[in-house]
């Protein structure tokens, strides 16, 4: 087996690597002086099951490339098989056509990882699971569960729980942690009744007196947390918290964040934190690196991953 990091987020790759016990494969990714990408793997690869890690987070357009020219570099360095790994799918949101005369850039980025030559993907928490269809290659999609699970059940033991989407889009991953948890669930209905009208929330089920933990798959300029925190808060939530798989966090997020009634949100290391995100005091991260590792290792003997979801 061969890792290979690329640029947009070392620090996971080297905790997966660690995981693994299994160095990162020495490789020279640059720039040319126009800013074309360059890539060169230092070591023999012909033969191995190689594994490219590579978010495609900010610079979204940046990592996608690197990522591309990756997988043509270790194709064209006959490894054996390719798998991206992929912990933040960028483009994720736009997974449909969202009026006349618009793409579906998930569709199309799906298409341009595989015409570069890999031949499985490892990713996870799709913004929408039905993206794995884009690909006609094998995806594996993690669910964040197993990370979230435990450090929730200590933080808030004995606190009366109640797991919050929020937005109708996010309740089946809401759904799926309230259950594991055996907490309530309830769900925030965002509508705006006229254009220009400021939007109304609708929090729909019981929060008075609990400790609401808002549920997302993506935390981008933090205004849907923002704002549903303010809406439990106004329907007598006792504490609110929020567990966010991937934390964009672009513009002003941060600070958004550090103002607003919500007492903490943790992110996971998919995407590197920067600066600004870890000067945050109650914005906090959680590691997916032996998730991940643990999926590459079973990829690579051919066993079970979704039997670490059970
Ligand atoms: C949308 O459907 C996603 O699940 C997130 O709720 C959204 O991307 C969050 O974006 P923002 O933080 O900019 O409100």
């Amino acid at each position: 087996m061969k890792l290979i990091a690329g640029n947009s987020n070392r620090p996971l790759a080297e905790a997966i690597s660690a995981y693994l016990n299994i160095p990162l494969t020495q490789s020279n990714i640059k720039r040319f002086s126009d800013n074309e990408i360059f890539v060169e793997i230092m070591e023999n690869i012909r033969g191995k099951d190689t594994f490219f890690i590579q978010s495609t987070s900010y610079p979204s357009n940046d990592n996608l490339m690197e990522l591309l020219i990756a997988i043509d570099a270790l194709r064209r360095g006959s490894a054996r098989r390719i798998t991206a790994v992929i912990p933040y799918f960028g483009y994720a949101r736009q997974d449909r056509k969202t009026g006349g005369r618009t793409p579906i850039s998930a569709k199309l980025v799906a298409n341009l990882i595989t015409a570069a030559g890999v031949d499985r993907v490892l990713t996870m928490e799709l913004h929408a699971g039905q993206i794995q269809g884009f690909f006609d290659i094998p995806v594996d999609n993690l669910i964040v569960a197993p990370v979230f699970v435990p450090q929730i059940q200590e933080k808030f033991n004995g606190d009366k729980l109640c797991i919050v989407s929020p937005d109708v889009g996010g309740v089946v991953r809401a759904r799926a942690l309230a259950k594991r948890l055996s907490a309530d669930l309830a769900i925030i209905d965002k509508r705006r009744e006229k254009a220009g009208v400021s939007e109304v929330m609708n929090v729909i089920g019981e929060v008075e007196g609990k400790v609401c933990i808002l549920v997302d798959d993506i935390v981008d300029s933090g205004g849907t947390l923002c704002n549903a925190a303010v809406a439990l808060k106004s329907n007598g939530a006792k504490e609110v918290h929020a567990y966010v798989v991937h934390g964009v966090l672009s513009g002003s997020a941060a600070s958004l964040i550090s103002d607003s009634p919500m007492k903490t949100l943790v992110v996971t290391d998919t995407i590197a934190a920067t600066e600004d995100v870890k000067a945050v005091t109650n914005i906090n991260q959680l590691s997916v690196a032996s998730l991940m590792g643990e999926a590459i290792r079973r990829t690579f003997e051919e066993r079970s991953i979704s039997a670490l979801f059970r």
